[in-house]
């Protein structure tokens, strides 16, 4: 059986999933938006393991513990900075959400939630995006079947429309 796919309208920082991915930075050390987000509803902590971590390549991620959230995991990826997109941010956009589903495989996770990785701040067009992560994420969780939900959280009802659409084509 293929994972589920779903997309909803939330506050990631409110899932109760196993993991819920971050859209950090090459620092790992908080932001705005929903990294600031993650970063105050898991409490300091996080900052401090995040310090361990030694930074994190654009197109990679990184596994931590969610302390005060109602997570095991928090999966650091750090999406590219929109350029036009010829800069190798289509590749870099898909390698964050390969790159998050490895890593909750290895740490025993059977449901993941990712943000709009890369839409806010970094001003990837959110159509383009969505069609990366939704087709990425059916590649990585045919090669981790331990992946049975990922949950596509939308901030804005915008963003969950565009989802549901991608998501709609193939059921
Ligand atoms: N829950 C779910 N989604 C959220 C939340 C939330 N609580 N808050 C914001 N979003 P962004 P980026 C959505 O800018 O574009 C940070 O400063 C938001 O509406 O958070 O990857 C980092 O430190 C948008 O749809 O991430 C980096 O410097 C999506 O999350 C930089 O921003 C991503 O927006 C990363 O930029």
């Amino acid at each position: 059986m293929p994972a589920t796919l779903r997309a909803l309208r939330a506050d990631i920082t409110r899932l109760s999933v196993d993991a819920i991915v971050n859209a950090a930075n090459n620092s790992l050390l908080g932001g705005g938006g929903v990294d600031g987000a993650i970063h105050r509803a898991a409490g300091p902590a996080l900052l401090i393991e995040c310090r361990s971590l030694g930074g994190c390549k654009t197109g990679e991620a990184k596994l931590s513990f969610g302390y005060k959230l109602p997570v095991k995991h928090v999966i650091h990826a750090v999406g590219p900075i929109w350029n036009g997109g010829d800069r190798g941010e289509p590749a870099l956009l898909a390698s964050c959400y390969r790159r998050s589903i490895g890593l909750a495989a290895q740490a025993g996770a059977a449901s993941i939630a990712f943000p709009c990785i890369s839409t806010g701040v970094y001003g990837y067009p959110v159509q383009a995006a969505a069609e990366i992560a939704v087709a990425t994420v059916r590649e990585a969780t045919a090669a981790h079947p331990g992946i049975r939900e990922v949950q596509f959280c939308c901030f804005s009802e915008d963003d969950l429309t565009v989802y549901e659409a991608i998501l709609a084509r193939h059921v």
